[in-house]
């Protein structure tokens, strides 16, 4: 059977259309989760997904599934989707693609009149980027019971807002149960959001599986006092410690293996002012590997790390865990699908271990998940230059229509 083709066009413009919504500063855009900005990127998804025929409904976290119809109602349905938020200076593709290759999926069924048995679901989750409310991939880790409602609703931003009344007030606290039902199986396309595949001149990314991941956040004191008072010989300045701490971590990543990524992403002082030795500094820690155990390893170097530079300046360091995402191996049956799809449309792939986190990871947890990466321009992301062409575009889309229809249309 030949491989079905998307219409390339009309998904480029629906990328172009919803990229007008939260523009960035330079080029990218600006979506924070559950902001306005998010809520009329979400208004904008539900109204094209009703005028493809989907029937909307919205869970208790925000979730947004578009369903589209199959011969069998009570058949487990195939999603495919991502997130519409994005970081504060993030790009127009990173999650978008995957809601909107999704959403083109369905516009292109529909064109056709193909029916398949199984009912097609195009998903929006909340909070995958974990920016403004920590953790990450909240949304779909309540929906697939990693995570509580409370849990998700507790979570506080920098201003103290709680993700629930940030939710009820863009009017997106829906009335669907936010927790695991019967799915069939779930497909995700996305940017690589790395090098690999532009380096490599692939076109499609065969994800088997998403690297672990271990967010920690720091606290460190030390004695507050006057800049121009205080003898060098008795200073314990917090800010000098945490210096010392980032280039631990970074030092001790490069130092374990080449696999293993470190950063520190946040870093904020108090109180910050020019002629005062600070009182304390809080910064994040973002560690991964594709390996568990190695990962563990690196946690407790960069823990045995920062305690020693605390001690030795006379600091006192509170370092907690705050995330946990476990290495994710994709099912292969589906993984296979991808591979074929990809293959039937005579697209140069290779298989690829996702290193950014996805709300997949979550899926993957309670059903046969895959996904799908295409590249992106020198590899970058969360970044406002973030950039793919309609060309690549169109070809995620492709192997994501022929994946899906593979699926929809199973026993
Ligand atoms: O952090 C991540 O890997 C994802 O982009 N939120
Ligand atoms: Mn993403
Ligand atoms: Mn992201």
């Amino acid at each position: 059977m030949a491989a079905h083709q998307v219409n390339q066009d009309r998904l480029w413009q629906s990328l172009l259309d919803m990229a007008k919504i939260g523009p960035g500063v330079a080029g990218g855009n600006r979506r924070l989760a559950l902001t306005e900005e998010d809520r009329q990127g979400r208004d904008l998804f539900c109204a094209w997904a009703k005028a493809a025929g989907c029937a909307v409904t919205v869970d208790g976290m925000g979730n947004i599934f578009a369903r589209r119809a199959g011969r069998k109602p009570a058949a487990s349905p195939v999603l495919t989707g991502s997130h519409l938020d994005t970081q504060p200076t993030g790009g127009r593709f990173d999650g978008v693609y995957g809601v909107l290759a999704g959403l083109e999926v369905v516009r292109s069924l529909n064109d056709r009149k193909l029916e398949t048995a199984r009912p097609v679901e195009v998903v929006v989750w909340t909070n995958e980027e974990g920016s403004r409310f920590q953790p990450a991939m909240v949304g779909s880790g309540v929906f697939s019971g990693r995570f509580t409602l409370e849990e998700g609703y507790g979570q506080a931003d920098a201003d103290g807002v709680r993700l629930g009344d940030a939710l009820e007030k863009i009017g997106y606290k829906g009335a669907a149960k936010a927790g695991p039902r019967p799915i069939h199986s779930y497909l995700e396309a996305h940017i690589e959001q790395g090098p690999i595949l532009e380096a490599e001149r692939k076109t499609i990314g065969i994800v088997s599986g998403i690297q672990g991941v271990k967010w920690f956040k720091a606290r460190v004191t030390g004695m507050n006092s006057h800049a121009g008072t205080t003898p060098m010989e008795v200073r314990r300045d917090p800010l000098v410690g945490a210096a010392r701490m980032v280039q631990a971590v970074d030092r001790i990543t490069r130092a374990t293996r080449p696999d293993c990524v470190g950063t520190v992403g946040e870093f904020k002082v108090g109180p910050g002012s020019i002629n005062v030795i600070n009182a304390e500094v809080r910064f994040s820690i973002d560690l991964r590997c594709p390996d568990g155990g190695v990962l563990r390893e690196l946690e407790a170097k960069v823990r045995a790390a920062c305690g020693e530079i605390a001690q030795e300046a006379g600091l006192s360091l509170q370092l907690d865990e705050i995330w946990y995402s476990e290495p994710t191996e994709f099912d292969a049956k589906v993984v296979q699908t991808i591979a074929q799809a990809a293959g039937q449309a005579g697209y140069p792939a290779r298989r690829i271990v996702s290193g950014a986190g996805h709300d997949a990871k979550h899926l993957a947890e309670i059903c046969p998940t895959g996904m799908i990466f295409i590249p992106c321009e020198n590899g970058i992301s969360h970044n406002e230059a973030e950039n793919i062409t309609p060309e690549q575009a169109g070809a995620g889309a492709n192997v994501l229509l022929n994946s899906v229809l593979t699926l929809a249309n199973e026993e």
